[in-house]
This record gives structure tokens, sequence and C-alpha cells, in this order.
């Protein structure tokens, strides 16, 4: 099945999600070719929900060590966080080499599915982080992502916002549709929270410190006394901030040249959506959300 993302940029189905065709075969590719270690760390979100952050966060938390022996060689003061954790369907196709990190634990990120996730992922010990968004906050986001990059440019131009939201409630967009994603996470880190933990966006806007020690906890690296009476976990939560990030490496492309670093860092906040989008609208996600969730009690959003 095929269909044109709002943009432009055609998309397939492939059991059940939508993919962006130009990433597809990359991303079947890392399926077949990735080999999880027990180490591993794999970060998946949908996109526009805070990959960026929990890439900066994860790094941060996992490399302190390092960071802190030298903090002005923090690469976070030079790279965007894109460059530090890759994407496993940014891999080149059918080159398992392309996955050799040399630092232990790897770190990677991706969007795919909990269900389509590689064998080896689910089955070894790896770790897998996933941040939720608010989907109306979401859905703003992906809108300013895809016609500030322009991705498809000898297309006519975006989707009406109108169109693109009834596709989007649909689940007609990039690894869609959203609840299902969500709620294959969700299920997940209730059948085994020692392998998956499950954050929202909002919870870590709203208490960053306290979620850095939860991550930091998750991978079995808490920070010690002394390190939080130095003060590392309020560092490492300024360091990740939205305004840090975004002063860094504003000008350059990330994702071999198709995507501007400065597109990855907006406005960072919770419910922006009601500057852009009608209480009607609203209205109608509320009640998307209230059926597609109603099996997974606690996965709720303000709307
Ligand atoms: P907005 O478009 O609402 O501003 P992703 O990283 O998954 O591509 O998501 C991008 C969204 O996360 C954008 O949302 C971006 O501004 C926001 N973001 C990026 N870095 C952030 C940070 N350090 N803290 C909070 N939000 C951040």
């Amino acid at each position: 099945e095929q269909q044109t993302n709002w943009d432009g940029s055609p998309m397939v189905k492939y059991r059940g999600f939508w993919y962006l065709k130009r990433f597809i075969r990359q991303e079947l590719s890392s399926h077949k070719h990735f080999k999880a270690r027990d180490s591993d760390i794999i970060l998946s979100t949908l996109p526009k929900s805070g990959t960026t952050w929990l890439k900066a966060l994860a790094y941060s938390i996992v490399n302190r060590d390092t960071i802190y022996r030298d903090i002005g060689q923090n690469p976070l003061l030079t790279c965007n966080p894109h460059t530090l954790v890759p994407f496993l369907f940014m891999f080149e196709e059918n080159n398992p080499h392309e996955f050799d990190q040399p630092t232990d634990p790897r770190i990677f990120a991706t969007h795919t599915p909990f269900e389509a996730l590689a064998d080896s992922i689910r089955q070894s010990a790896c770790k897998i982080i996933y941040v939720c968004r608010n989907p109306l906050d979401q859905f703003v986001s992906i809108r300013h992502f895809l016609i500030d990059n322009k991705i498809e440019k000898d297309h006519a131009g975006p989707l009406g916002l109108d169109e693109s939201f009834d596709m989007f409630c649909e689940g007609t967009h990039p690894v869609g549709p959203f609840w299902d994603h969500m709620t294959g996470y969700w299920n997940a880190q209730l059948e085994n929270p020692r392998k998956v933990l499950f954050l929202k966006y909002e919870d870590m806007k709203e208490d960053i410190v306290f979620n850095v020690k939860k991550i930091a906890d998750f991978l079995g690296c808490p920070f010690s006394s002394e390190e939080e009476e130095r003060g590392m976990v309020e560092e490492i939560s300024e360091m990740c901030s939205f305004q840090s990030l975004k002063n860094v490496d504003r000008n350059g492309y990330s994702f071999k040249g198709i995507f501007k670093n400065s597109t990855f860092f907006r406005k960072g906040e919770v419910g922006d959506w009601s500057n852009c989008l009608t209480p009607a609208m609203a209205e109608r996600m509320k009640k998307l959300v209230e059926i597609k969730f109603q099996g997974s009690p606690g996965l709720t959003f303000k709307i």
C-alpha cells in the first residue's frame, strides 16, 4: 500500500505501519543486519517526540566520566546529538559493519515500532528507552518540520492543515498510526520494565532532574551520592536543555544533508498545539485518544 505524506513524500505501509519510502530499504536492511549486544541501548520514539533530547541525555549520562574528565571536550558543545547517536535506519544498506561503534555501550536510535524491531533487539538483554509525546504537539511539530525542511522540492507544497490533521487522525503519517506505536512500547514496558523504560515528553519537561536519575537507574549506571553532591545531574539536565542544544551547530545539516539542524529545535514546549489547532480538532483528538488508549490505563494526554 502506498500514500503520500503531507509534504508530498511517498510513504509505504509495511506490517501495519507507514514508513517514508526513502528510508524503507535501509529500515529493512537494519532489521536484517543489526545484531544487538546485551550492552546496547536503543532509544525509540515517534518522529518529533523528543528524540534529539533523549539522544543528548542518554549520551551524556552514559559517557559522563569521559565528559567530565575534560568538560571543554564535551562533544555536545560542538555536535548535534544526531551525530553522536545514529539512527539504525540511516546506515548504509546491507553493510553490517556500519553498526560498529568504538564505544561501549553502543547507543542507537530508531523510530521502528516495538513489534517490528530486529529480533536481536527484543531477544537480547539490551535496554530500550521510549519517549512519547502528546499527539497534538507531535502533529504540530512534524508539520513545521516538513514545511521548514521542504523535503520534496518538486512537490506542489505541503497539504493544508485540515487535510494533514485528517491523515494524522487516520494514522497515515510516518511510523503511524501513533496509537499503535505508543501502545506497542507501553505494553512492552508493562511486560518487562527492566527492558523497556517508557517516558513522556511532558513529564521530562516538568522535572528533568528526576528523569535524568530515572534514566541512569534504568541503564544500570545510577548517580553516586558524590556525583549528586557535585551537581552532576543538574549539569547534565542543563547541558541537554532546549536552549543549550539549540545554540550548537545551528547552521549545519544532519542525516547526510537531508535535514537542517536548526529544524530540530523549534520551540520545545508543551501545549503549543493550542496556538495552531482549533478547539474542534482538539475535541476530535480527545475522542480518538479515549478510544485508542482505553486498553492502556495510565497512557493519557492532557487535551
Ligand atoms: P517542537 O517542534 O514542538 O518545538 P525530535 O527530536 O524527536 O525530532 O523532536 C523535535 C521536537 O523536540 C521539537 O519540538 C523540538 O523543539 C523539541 N526539542 C528538541 N530538543 C529539545 C530539548 N532539549 N528539550 C525539549 N524539547 C526539545
